[in-house]
């Protein structure tokens, strides 16, 4: 009893200090303070530097960085260090020529002018290129200590969208459609013509620390407004009022191109810095439709949990009567189930793959789990940048050792004895179909220049993580799983299989399976929406509490509506469960690719053959994924359920 007590105060303890941790500050997410007319200390900041990351596309899976457009560049200072999980996802932080001095208003200064000479084929191709990034509405992303800077503008409903980003500026067709860059000024109305951005009137809110106590001020938002001027004079420009920076047709002289930007500074101590990000969180819209996604997935939950009690309720009840006349030997009141008690644990066909399958779905299952309850105690907030991936992709590094332990228990309990091809089969497989995938991408990314393309560099640090750290600790797991006795059965299987009597459309394998996979899919697909749009439409995606709610129920609908086709298969006397019970669940992924290709359609605007090659290289590695995870869930809990049931069962 005492033990039990001390456990949980040391529960208690650790998950206080979970708690309280997540009110500290991590590594580079510290507060910044700033000051005026200081030199730049430790202790406080006269310098405000913005960076700029890799600009996108909704109309375009091809991100690209800030340098391969003929902007202002920055060339002197190095580029901050990024994490793994920022360049697996493309991301590129660069130093920008904007930099100012906390503040100190300033009104129109020039930072560069970028001239197009008439004939000159270099320069027609940089312009090219700038027009070709505003047909796609191409968008900027800036940041400014760490935050983004963006662009707020009125929607529809009277109602204020903070975005977090802005586009590099507004395409008119031929045919008079504007692109939605355009909202900005009702003058872009002019025939297949390009009004670029070159001007940024930016508003830096700061939260000062007089009233508090403390020195300086801290930056808790950074807000801008693109506009497009057409400064006559370089050297002594006028950012109010002018004319339109447009570009249309060939050059028939030579095009100047002058970038300018004002900042102010405004105070505003109702803001904390610690929710600093709220702004541009609370601007999107869906908290409701997050709650009724919710609460439709709990009455799916309800309702299976409501027929699986039942059954077992039933069965339950079944198998105790039969206790009770267990002498009047009643052979034929037997129930279906208890018919096939001498097959039901005969190896499957192919057990090696379906153990390889459940090694790679176990440790997917457990990256994902601690995953999603880091980001959910807030560790992997979007401002900390990359956090989520390499979190990710780290702990699948380490989890090694789950997997081969998994594979080589199974494999040994299905009685296989190749453990060599299982212990390779388990650490290469999976991975290294995602890695062929993932490496082809790239070649794409690399022949378009994109700057999601991952460097040599990482190519080989991620090469040298999987075999230098997970192959191992794939192999030392295995080693445990294979020293272990095999899982013993609750029955004896026959020498001989049973026949499978004719089996009626709904208990075939393949309509079964189908089935299986609706329910999981019907808790999730509302949640699946912003997640895909977060990717493809680059939304920030913080609601990783509804997510860790979303994949408890996932876990409980996959469970359950597993567990209730294989108590119907078996008793039908089909008792080819092992694979069945994977495959079930892990029809879900099916739906997730057929979804993935409705959104695809429906959604994304996306043109271009590399593209749409890579949405769907993405997309795969998604699928497979995912269906290893819900695979190994509907797997293990048939598991459970088939030992349970034979065990409470009294064979002769
Ligand atoms: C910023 O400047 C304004 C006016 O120049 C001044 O009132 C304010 O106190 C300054 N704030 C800080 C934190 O220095």
């Amino acid at each position: 009893m005492k033990t039990r007590a001390d456990f949980g105060l040391l529960l208690m303890c650790a998950s206080y200090l979970l708690c309280s941790c997540s009110a500290f500050y991590l590594p580079g997410l510290a507060p910044v303070s700033f000051c005026k007319g200081v030199k730049d200390g430790d202790d406080c900041q006269n310098l405000i530097q913005l960076f700029v990351n890799r600009l996108d596309s909704v109309e375009s899976v091809l991100p690209y960085e800030y340098d391969v457009f003929d902007f202002c560049h920055d060339d002197k200072e190095r580029r901050p260090s990024e994490n793994l999980g920022q360049v697996l996802f493309g991301e590129r932080i660069e130093t920008s020529p904007y930099k100012f001095r906390f503040n100190e208003t300033v009104e129109c200064k020039t930072v560069c002018t970028k001239t197009y000479k008439k004939g000159a084929k270099e320069d027609a191709e940089k312009l090219d290129f700038l027009k070709r990034g505003m047909q796609l509405n191409y968008q900027h992303h800036w940041i400014v200590d760490n935050m983004p800077v963006t662009w707020c503008y009125d929607v529809d409903d009277g109602q204020k969208y903070c975005n977090p980003g802005f586009p590099i500026g507004c395409y008119v067709t031929p045919q008079g459609r504007a692109k939605d860059a355009c909202v900005i000024n009702a003058e872009f109305n002019r025939k297949h013509t390009f009004y670029v951005f070159n001007h940024v009137d930016i508003k830096i809110t700061y939260h000062s620390g007089a009233r508090e106590g403390w020195r300086g001020a801290r930056l808790v938002a950074a807000t801008l407004e693109p506009k497009s001027i057409n400064h006559q004079d370089e050297s002594n420009p006028v950012c109010r009022g002018g004319t339109p920076m447009d570009v249309f047709g060939d050059l028939d002289d030579d095009l100047k191109i002058t970038y300018t930007y004002s900042v102010r500074y405004e105070e505003n101590n109702d803001i904390k810095w610690a929710s600093r990000w709220d702004y541009i969180l609370v601007s999107m819209p869906h908290t409701n439709i997050q709650w009724f996604s919710i609460m439709n997935s709990l009455v799916i939950v309800l309702f299976l949990s409501g027929m699986v009690a039942m059954i077992m309720l039933r069965t339950l009840h079944k198998d105790i009567a039969r206790y009770n006349q267990v002498d009047q030997e009643d052979a034929q009141e037997e129930s279906g189930w208890k018919q096939v008690h001498g097959d039901v644990f005969r190896p499957p066909r192919k057990g090696m793959l379906l153990s390889v399958f459940l090694g790679q779905g176990t440790q997917i299952f457990i990256m994902t789990f601690i995953t999603l309850f880091l980001a959910c105690l807030g560790f992997l907030s979007p401002a900390n940048r990359g956090a989520l991936m390499t979190c990710a992709v780290v702990l699948w590094v380490l989890l090694g050792t789950p997997a081969g332990y998994v594979s080589a228990r199974l494999y040994k309990t299905f009685g296989g004895e190749k453990w060599k091809t299982n212990v390779l089969l388990t650490a290469l497989l999976c991975p290294g179909i995602i890695f062929a995938d993932f490496f082809l991408m790239n070649l794409i990314l690399w022949v378009e220049g994109s700057s999601a393309a991952i460097p040599f560099g990482t190519l080989v640090a991620i090469l040298a993580l999987w075999f230098g750290i997970s192959v191992p600790l794939t192999f030392l797991g295995a080693y445990f799983g294979f020293k272990k006795p095999a899982i013993e059965q609750p029955v004896r299987t026959n020498q001989i299989p049973r026949q499978i009597p004719e089996q009626s459309f709904f208990t075939k394998p393949i309509p079964g399976i189908v089935m299986g996979g609706i329910l999981p899919f019907g808790c999730i697909f509302i949640q699946l929406f912003f997640i895909l749009n977060s990717i493809w439409s680059h939304q920030m995606y913080y609601m990783f509490g509804f997510l860790f709610l979303v994949f408890i129920i996932l876990l409980i609908t996959c469970s359950e509506a597993t567990v209730l086709l294989c108590y119907f298969h078996l008793c039908a006397e089909d008792y080819h469960w092992w694979w069945r019970s994977f495959l079930t669940s892990g029809f879900t992924a099916v739906y997730l690719f057929v979804y993935a290709i409705h959104y695809f359609f429906s959604k994304l605007q996306i043109i271009g053959a590399a593209s749409t090659i890579l949405y769907f290289g993405y997309t795969i590695i998604m699928v497979l994924i995912f269906f290893l995870f819900t695979g190994t869930i509907g797997f293990f809990s048939s598991f459970w359920f088939v030992n349970k049931i034979y065990s409470v069962v009294k064979v002769d």
